[in-house]
């Protein structure tokens, strides 16, 4: 049998898909227990599995309710009460003039993005195609093999600043950015995943500048932004233009098995999310927006984003930091990308003898899974920037215990790439 060309990208195989495998294996038990410092699997957090259990029982004692979570097909866009409760939410903590005409329901963040991506980049009616550019690069893994058209993504190498000892941060170098008529979407994650970069206000309102003047969207990947999961450890203000696109997930607030993103936009691009659901889907999963939907309606999902969720990954991120100083030879020219949410740390390992693929097998045979960050540098026009086979991606989601283990290691084969 014969795959078509499109086939063939979404079926042959890709960083995300080896990188959920690792982590699925690592979590559900198959083959060893490795200490996971790989995936993006979200926290364990005592408090947010008793809502999750008070909300399950609440739905299960219900008869109204179960059947309406497990018998009725929702419209493509979504439940028209959790439309409204995020609708009034937005309205309420950011000040947004947005109704339920502006929000559509997805299978995940993932999803929304395969949405989108293909929504605005793409062969066009002139026959040109149109490109989405990340405008900094290293970008989220997950993204990379999204295209339905090869060549459209374009990504922007950033700046580089040194803040501190071991200490280093990225920007957007606006200097190299120039979207052509090419350019159909600008896209950033904030924060972003590997890095833990908190793209600024001052730097999100430039680009929301350029996107008004070429009239594209500016696609804003929420994962672990505001008004949850609140994995944002320095200033951020949220953002709405007639441009902007955010997505927000439950993913990071907890509950990554419902499936459930929000994509906030203009209602066009609502609509036409909604529409490609339909054709793709019928409707989305019930489970999760009846787990969060009087969580959205109270406004209790900020509070314990704020009050659970961003404090506790603020104590692990701290335990992280501390067992580095403790076990990185103070020495080598290690650096960690500042870390301002997420919840992942970003490792240079600058002049490094060994490229991040060769420690990542190293550190894998040792049974420690992180992920090489050359995975992340996709859309680059400069195969030969040495950075992108010089970092490794460290999540700090898992047991304290687990995350110390695995940094001691990782340590080691620090002290042995240089
Ligand atoms: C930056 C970013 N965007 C989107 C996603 C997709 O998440 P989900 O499909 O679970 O909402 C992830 C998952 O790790 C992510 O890190």
């Amino acid at each position: 049998m014969e795959f078509s060309s499109l086939g063939q990208n979404l079926s042959g195989g890709s960083g995300i898909e080896s990188l959920m495998d690792d982590l699925g294996k690592a979590l559900s038990g198959v083959g060893p227990a490795p200490l996971m410092l790989g995936g993006g699997n979200p926290a364990h957090i005592p408090e947010m599995e008793a809502v999750w259990k008070e909300r399950m029982e609440k739905i299960v004692g219900d008869p109204s309710i179960l059947r309406r979570t497990l018998a009725i097909y929702d419209p493509p866009r979504g439940n028209a009460a959790v439309l409204e409760s995020l609708a009034a939410l937005l309205r309420r903590e950011f000040s947004w003039p947005v109704g339920p005409e502006n929000i559509a329901v997805t299978p995940g963040g993932q999803t929304a993005f395969y949405f989108l991506f293909n929504l605005f980049g793409g062969r066009r009616g002139d026959g040109s195609l149109g490109r989405i550019l990340f405008p900094l690069m290293p970008e989220y893994i997950g993204y990379a093999n999204q295209s339905l058209e090869p060549g459209m993504f374009a990504g922007v190498q950033p700046g580089i600043s040194r803040t501190g000892s071991h200490r280093f941060k990225y920007h957007v170098d606006f200097k190299n950015l120039h979207p052509g008529s090419d350019i159909a979407a600008l896209c950033v994650s904030r924060p972003t995943n590997p890095s833990g970069n908190l793209i600024s206000d001052a730097e999100l309102g430039h680009l929301a500048d350029i996107a008004a003047q070429r009239n594209i969207p500016l696609i804003i990947d929420n994962a672990y932004g505001w008004p949850f999961p609140g994995l944002v450890f320095g200033e951020a203000k949220p953002l709405w233009t007639a441009q902007t696109v955010h997505v927000m997930s439950l993913s990071k607030f907890g509950l990554p098995g419902t499936r459930t993103a929000f994509v906030v936009a203009s209602p066009e691009v609502a609509a036409a999310v909604s529409s490609m659901m339909a054709v793709t889907g019928l409707a989305n999963g019930n489970f999760g927006q009846a787990i969060v939907g009087p969580l959205i309606a109270s406004g209790e999902i900020v509070r314990l984003s704020r009050d659970i969720i961003r404090p506790f990954y603020l104590k692990k991120r701290d335990a992280a930091l501390e067992a580095i100083a403790e076990f990185f030879p103070a020495d080598a020219p290690y650096a960690l990308h500042e870390s301002e949410g997420a919840l992942f740390l970003w490792l240079w390992l600058d002049g490094a003898k060994k490229t991040s693929r060769e420690i990542y097998e190293t550190l894998k045979n040792r049974g420690v899974l992180v992920v090489p960050g050359d995975y992340f540098f996709f859309g680059l026009p400069d195969e030969d920037w040495r950075h992108r086979q010089e970092c490794l991606r460290i999540s700090f989601a898992m047991s304290d215990a687990d995350v110390r283990a695995g940094l001691k290691i990782i340590g080691e084969e620090v002290a042995s790439a240089f």
